[in-house]
């Protein structure tokens, strides 16, 4: 039997730190309001020349770094991120341009906030079916430039950002089980509804939200396919070492433990400083807390997604 095993994990932040306090002194918003109802105390905002391509080509590196691989030894890259460069070519490609290498598929997958747990479901099935021997997943957006910077209820939520993992066929897990979900009814609770056509923006090329809707769906929802994730593993929740949800709202991340009656100590929080990083989010979370000696080789880490689409769905991974 053949699994994927994340072998390596590198994560890239912009230098430019947005503290709460930057939005108060423009928006009828305080860093006190922000903190509470968010957990949120600072973001990392992309400089104008850098590029998703470019915060994954620094996640990318680190990655392969730690995974002791070359690029050129990589099979199968997979970019997650609903902010791409261009409308094509992917931004996958421009990534393995950068990378200095050619020859092996890449694509994007869009599936918003849930796009990095795609990708790693989509990159474990086909190296479990024996295609590919190794794989490149990365999450990578800087949403900072779909943001209406003033609307007080989005423009706060948000930070650019990208992490990666690289993936290898194992004889053991690795990867357990993955689930993913999508509901498109939903299009309505989160959103850019815009389009290019004929030279000109037709819609809206900004983020648009009912906080509220967002916030009922994603606690339902996280909750859910966790407990269809471990199941389909054919393990307790109890098993679990870490829990890692995307990354939106500490108030989401908490209910989504307390629900599944994980303690705090399991719960991975970098919202905090992070902010919402969208298809980043978990990644960067996870080779935090992996740089940081706390996520260890053979802890089981119960990755989680929930984002625009409606899309959902987790994985659950040994390391
Ligand atoms: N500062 C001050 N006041 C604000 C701000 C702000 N930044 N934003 C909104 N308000 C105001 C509203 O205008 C409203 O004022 P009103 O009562 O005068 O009308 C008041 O605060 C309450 O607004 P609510 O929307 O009811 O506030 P809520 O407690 O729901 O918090 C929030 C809003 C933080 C957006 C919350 O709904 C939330 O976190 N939802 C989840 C959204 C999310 O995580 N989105 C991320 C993208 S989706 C994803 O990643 C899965």
């Amino acid at each position: 039997m053949t699994y994927a095993r994340i072998v390596g994990t590198g994560s890239y932040l912009p230098p430019r730190v947005m503290t709460n306090d930057e939005f108060a002194a423009r928006l009828d918003t305080s860093d006190a309001w922000i903190r509470s109802r968010t957990g949120i105390a600072q973001r990392h905002i992309a400089g104008k020349s850098q590029a998703s391509s470019d915060l994954a080509l620094e996640a990318s590196s680190r990655a392969l770094e730690a995974s002791g691989l070359k690029a050129s030894q990589i099979d199968l890259i997979i970019v997650a991120t609903s902010t791409p460069d261009y409308i094509f070519p992917s931004t996958a490609c421009l990534l393995q341009a950068k990378l200095g290498v050619k020859g092996c598929p890449a694509f994007d997958v869009q599936a918003v906030c849930s796009g990095f747990v795609y990708g790693l479901a989509t990159a474990d099935a086909l190296i479990r079916s024996g295609q590919y021997k190794t794989a490149l997943v990365v999450g990578a957006e800087v949403f900072s430039r779909i943001l209406d910077w003033n609307d007080r209820g989005t423009c706060v939520l948000f930070g650019d950002g990208a992490g990666a993992v690289v993936l290898a066929a194992a004889s053991a897990p690795g990867i357990h089980a993955s689930v993913l979900h999508a509901d498109g009814s939903q299009v309505d609770l989160l959103s850019v509804p815009g389009n290019v056509c004929g030279g000109a923006i037709v819609g809206s090329p900004f983020l648009q939200m009912n906080g509220q809707g967002v916030f009922k769906f994603a606690v339902r929802v996280l909750e859910e396919v966790a407990r269809e994730t471990v199941a389909a593993a054919g393990m307790s929740m109890a098993q679990v070492d870490w829990l890692i949800p995307h990354q939106a709202n500490v108030r989401i991340l908490e209910a989504t433990a307390r629900k599944l009656g994980l303690p705090a100590e399991k719960l991975v929080v970098t919202v905090d400083h992070h902010g919402n990083t969208s298809a980043a989010s978990v990644p960067l979370a996870l080779d935090e807390f992996v740089c940081a000696g706390r996520i260890r080789p053979g802890h089981r880490v119960l990755m989680e997604g929930v984002g625009g689409g409606f899309t959902w769905g987790a994985s659950l991974a040994t390391l």
